[in-house]
């Protein structure tokens, strides 16, 4: 079925994801294949938010692997240690970075990035499954609050 988003995209950023989060939640609800709903979830918040990438990387054994993304050609393969997405897997938890060049290790898929969010999905036992990575060629594209309603989003996709 196909959907379409009723976003206001000249609110505030609070109440365009206070609006989104229904949308995104009527739209993954229904299907539980994860490829699916990653897709979705991308071309959702490409079409909403400005960002220069929007994608996911899942876990594959030792490896991050790339998976449904938004944006230009990316790296296919990230390993631990290294890197904004394997520290947000490594470590389990959101990774914000204002400036990707203050980051050491930052792995840079493309020039043009200049800051970056990094999200960490879970399955019920806690372990991390995938990551949603966030580019922004802006410096300091993100912040605490895209971080909360981003975290909250991707509760909404289902572990595989
Ligand atoms: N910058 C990421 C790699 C993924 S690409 O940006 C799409 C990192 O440092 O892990």
């Amino acid at each position: 079925m196909a959907e379409t988003l009723y976003i206001d995209l000249s609110k505030d950023k609070e109440s365009i994801y206070k609006d989104l989060y229904p949308q995104v939640e009527g739209l993954l609800t229904g299907e539980t294949h994860a490829v699916a709903n990653m897709a979705n979830f991308c071309a959702v918040l490409k079409s909403v938010f400005d960002w220069h990438w929007v994608g996911f990387y899942t876990v594959e054994g030792d490896e991050l692997v790339l998976g449904p993304f938004q944006g230009p050609i990316a790296c296919t393969r990230l390993y631990r240690g290294k890197g904004v997405c394997a520290a947000a897997w490594e470590g389990a938890r959101s990774v914000l970075v204002d400036d990707v060049e203050q980051f050491p290790g930052h792995i840079a898929c493309s020039s043009a990035t200049q800051s970056e969010l990094v999200i960490p999905l879970k399955n019920s036992k806690g372990e991390v499954w995938a990551v949603l990575d966030l580019d922004s060629s802006e410096l300091a594209g993100f912040d605490d609050l895209d971080r909360r309603e981003l975290e909250a989003l991707v509760e909404l996709i289902p572990a595989p």
